[in-house]
C-alpha cells in the first residue's frame, strides 16, 4: 500500500508544518480520562499546532471545554475531531463504533493492547492508519514509560483500598491499619516490588502499617533497601515465604509481573484459607490474570467479593477510580512523545527515539509489532521496512 503524504507521518519531503491534533472523548463505559490536559493543549498551541478537542472530552477529569478554549484549542463535534485530525489522541483502544472513523492518513496514539484483541487488530489493519500504542513504547533499558504512571496510581490505590476494606462495616476485620500508640498496626504483605509494589509500600508505610515486600530480583531489593532503608522488611520470594507471610497478613497486595506472560499463581487457595477472617487481598496483577488462584476481575461498581472469609479486591482498571490524578499522570508521560510527533512528523520522531519506534504497532495495513503479529498469526513487517528509519 502506498502511503499518502501526511504531516503526521512526516513522509513528505517538505519541512514540518503545523499539525492538526485531535483529542477524542472516550466512549468506553466508566472511562473518565482524557488524552490531553489544557496544560498540554497550551504547549501544543504555543508550538504552532492546531488543537481540536471534542465537546466535553475533558469533563470526566474536571476539565471544562471553556478551559481548553481559553488556551487556544478549538472545541468541535465528534465527526470533526475524527475527520480533521492528522494526529488523534485517545486513552483507550477504539471501540467498534469508532472503527469506521479511522482513516489511512491518520496517526492514532492511544493504549491499544492489540495482542488481546484480534478484531481491533484487523480493523486497524483494514483502515490503513498508523497506530502507536502507549503500552509498547519502551526504552532501551526496557522501561515502559507510558505504563509506569498507571502502575504508580494503582499501587497507591491498592494500599488505600486495603486499609478501607479492613473496616468492619465493609466486611473487614475491623482493624485500623496504622494502629495507634499502644495498639499494634496491621501487617501489609506486598508480593512483587516493582512500580506497583513500591508505591503500595510507600502508602502503607505512610499509614503506619508493618510492611513486608517479597521480591525475587536481588537488584530490585537492593534498590528498595536504598530508597526505603530500614522502614520495611524485604524478603526473597519463595513458596514457603509466601505461605508464611500471607498467613500473618491483614492485607496482601499482589503486584507481580512477568513481562509478556500471565501472572504466576503465587497465592494458592490453601494459602487463602489460612488467612484471618476479614483480611483483604488486593490483586493488582488481575489485569494479567491475577496472582492468586481465587482472583477474578471486578469493577469499580462492585469492587469486592469474599472467598474463605478473605475480601478480594480485584479491579482491573484501578486508575479509572481517580481520573483527575490519572489523566495528569498519563499526560505528563505522553506529552513529550506527542510533541515529538507533532513537531517533527512520526517518521523523524521515531528515527530520533527508538522507544517511540517500539510503540508503532500497525502501519499502512501491516503489523509492525512482533508480539501482536504472533498473537493473531499475522505477518510481521519490521517498521524499518515500511518507514525507512535512516536519519532524515
Ligand atoms: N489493576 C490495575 O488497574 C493495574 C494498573 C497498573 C498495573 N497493573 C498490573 O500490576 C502488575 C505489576 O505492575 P508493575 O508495573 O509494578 O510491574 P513491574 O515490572 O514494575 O514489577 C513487577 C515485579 O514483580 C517481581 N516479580 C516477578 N515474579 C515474582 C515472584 N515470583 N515473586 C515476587 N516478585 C516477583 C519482578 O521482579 C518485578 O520487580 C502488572 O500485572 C500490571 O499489569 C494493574
Amino acid at each position: 500500500m502506498t502511503r499518502p503524504a501526511n504531516a503526521a507521518l512526516g513522509t513528505e519531503l517538505s519541512l514540518p508544518r503545523p499539525m492538526k491534533i485531535g483529542v477524542a472523548k472516550e466512549i468506553k463505559p466508566d472511562e473518565y480520562r482524557v488524552a490531553l490536559t489544557p496544560a498540554g493543549a497550551r504547549e501544543l498551541v504555543l508550538g504552532g499546532h492546531e488543537v481540536l478537542v471534542e465537546t466535553s472530552a475533558g469533563e470526566g477529569s474536571a476539565f471544562a471545554d471553556a478551559v481548553y478554549a481559553a488556551v487556544g484549542a478549538r472545541i468541535v463535534g465528534i465527526d470533526d475531531v475524527w475527520s480533521d485530525a492528522e494526529l488523534l489522541l485517545k486513552v483507550k483502544e477504539p471501540l467498534p463504533a469508532e472503527y469506521r472513523r479511522i482513516r489511512d492518513d491518520l496517526v492514532l496514539f492511544t493504549y491499544l493492547h492489540l495482542a488481546a484483541t484480534e478484531e481491533l487488530t484487523r480493523a486497524l489493519l483494514e483502515s490503513g492508519a498508523t497506530c502507536v500504542a502507549y503500552e509498547t513504547v519502551e526504552t532501551n533499558a526496557r522501561a515502559l514509560p507510558l505504563l509506569a504512571p498507571m502502575s504508580e496510581v494503582a499501587g497507591r490505590l491498592a494500599a488505600q483500598a486495603g486499609a478501607y476494606f479492613l473496616e468492619k462495616p465493609l466486611g473487614g476485620r475491623g482493624l485500623l491499619l496504622g494502629g495507634i500508640a499502644g495498639v499494634a498496626p496491621g501487617n501489609v504483605v506486598v508480593i512483587g516490588g516493582g512500580i506497583v509494589g513500591y508505591n503500595a509500600a510507600v502508602i502503607a508505610l505512610g499509614l503506619g502499617a508493618n510492611v513486608t515486600v517479597l521480591e525475587r530480583s536481588i537488584d530490585r531489593m537492593r534498590h528498595l533497601d536504598e530508597v526505603l532503608s530500614g522502614r520495611l522488611s524485604l524478603v526473597m520470594s519463595s513458596r514457603l515465604q509466601i505461605e508464611e507471610s500471607v498467613a500473618d497478613a491483614d492485607v496482601v497486595i499482589g503486584a507481580v509481573l512477568i513481562p509478556g506472560a500471565r501472572a504466576p499463581k503465587l497465592v494458592t487457595r490453601e494459602m487463602i484459607a489460612t488467612m484471618k477472617d476479614g483480611s483483604v487481598l488486593c490483586d493488582v496483577a488481575i489485569d494479567q490474570g491475577g496472582c492468586a488462584e481465587t482472583s477474578r476481575p471486578t469493577t469499580h461498581s462492585e469492587p469486592v467479593y469474599t472467598v474463605d472469609g478473605v475480601i478480594h479486591y480485584c479491579v482491573a482498571n484501578m486508575p479509572g477510580a481517580v481520573p483527575v490524578t490519572s489523566t495528569k499522570a498519563l499526560t505528563n508521560a505522553t506529552l513529550p512523545y506527542i510533541e515529538a510527533i507533532a513537531d517533527r512528523g512520526l517518521r523523524a520522531a521515531v528515527v530520533g527515539d527508538p522507544a517511540l519506534a517500539r510503540g508503532v504497532n500497525v502501519l499502512g495495513g501491516h503489523v509492525t509489532y512482533e508480539a501482536v503479529a504472533e498473537a493473531h498469526g499475522l505477518e510481521y513487517r519490521p517498521l524499518e521496512e515500511l518507514l525507512p528509519l535512516s536519519p532524515v
